[in-house]
């Protein structure tokens, strides 16, 4: 079976074909959702919310990321994975290159990082030492007590125009893909069309190069709260092999997300 690496996702973008992409954080669901040719997993630090059942993402540490990293590369033998760099762990570019290397040696294919333009040197010198970078723009949840709560960002044009600005310095600083999370979809269709480089979007409408879910809500068992941006998929299928297929099928006809789960 051939691997999907970050040529894969770019060559996707150029033919304008969707990415599907999940978070995992087990071998079990790695397999699962690899076996249903998912494009991308990502380890992400909403392990704490999903996992663990916090409020925020903020008590994640790289030591548990590293570990769940190990477990999905385990299940993994197609998709690209990406590894979440938690709250803190790349507060200078010392701590962010040490933190990195260590979740590349858990089995991570790139590393995701929260923030805008004050991220452009430590991105350049991952890069430079051979870790590939994501990037996370719009509402960052590392940031949520900046944010006054998950609220959907950009929705003034000096905001959206802060993101685009963003997005743009972060492609020029060496990131080959990027995350944009709840902000209006005319916002990220505007980036996506603006890069070279594939957007993968959640709760950014149906413009970007792809879409992302946390998979406990694209199963509807997030213990709380359902985003207005996800979809229960396994009501509609009572599968779970089945849930994950309808999900990859609809990011790739462009069904999912419709208006209902995105923000103007
Ligand atoms: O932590 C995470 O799961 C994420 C996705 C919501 C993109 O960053």
């Amino acid at each position: 079976m051939k691997k999907v690496t970050i040529s894969t996702l770019l060559q996707l973008k150029q033919k304008g074909e969707k990415i599907a992409a999940l978070t995992a954080y087990d071998a079990s669901f790695a397999k699962l959702f690899d076996e249903q040719f998912i494009d991308v997993m990502l380890i992400g630090d909403s392990l704490g919310m999903v996992l663990k059942g916090d409020d925020d993402t903020l008590s994640v540490s790289v030591n548990d990321l590293a570990y769940h990293t190990a477990c999905v590369r385990k299940g993994t033998d197609r998709a690209f994975v990406i590894s979440d760099m938690p709250f803190m762990s790349y507060a200078t570019p010392e701590l962010a290159y040490a933190n990195a290397a260590k979740l590349m040696a858990n089995g991570a294919n790139m590393v995701k990082l929260e923030g805008g333009e004050w991220l452009t040197s430590t991105i350049s010198g991952l890069v430079e030492r051979g870790i590939p970078v994501c990037g996370h723009l719009g509402l960052t949840p590392q940031s949520v007590h900046v944010f006054g709560g998950f609220k959907v960002q950009g929705r003034e044009n000096e905001q959206a125009q802060k993101i685009l600005d963003a997005a743009i310095k972060l492609e020029k600083a060496g990131i080959q893909l990027l995350v944009l999370e709840c902000i209006p979809s005319s916002v990220a269709k505007l980036i996506s069309e603006a890069l070279t480089i594939p957007v993968i979007g959640i709760g950014a409408g149906v413009g970007t190069d792809g879409q992302i879910l946390v998979m406990h809500d694209m199963f509807g068992i997030s213990a709380n709260y359902m985003p207005k941006f996800s979809k229960n998929y396994l009501l509609e299928t009572n599968d779970m092999r089945a849930a994950v297929a309808a999900y990859i099928e609809d990011v790739k006809a462009s069904r999912f997300p419709g208006p209902e789960h995105s923000f103007e």
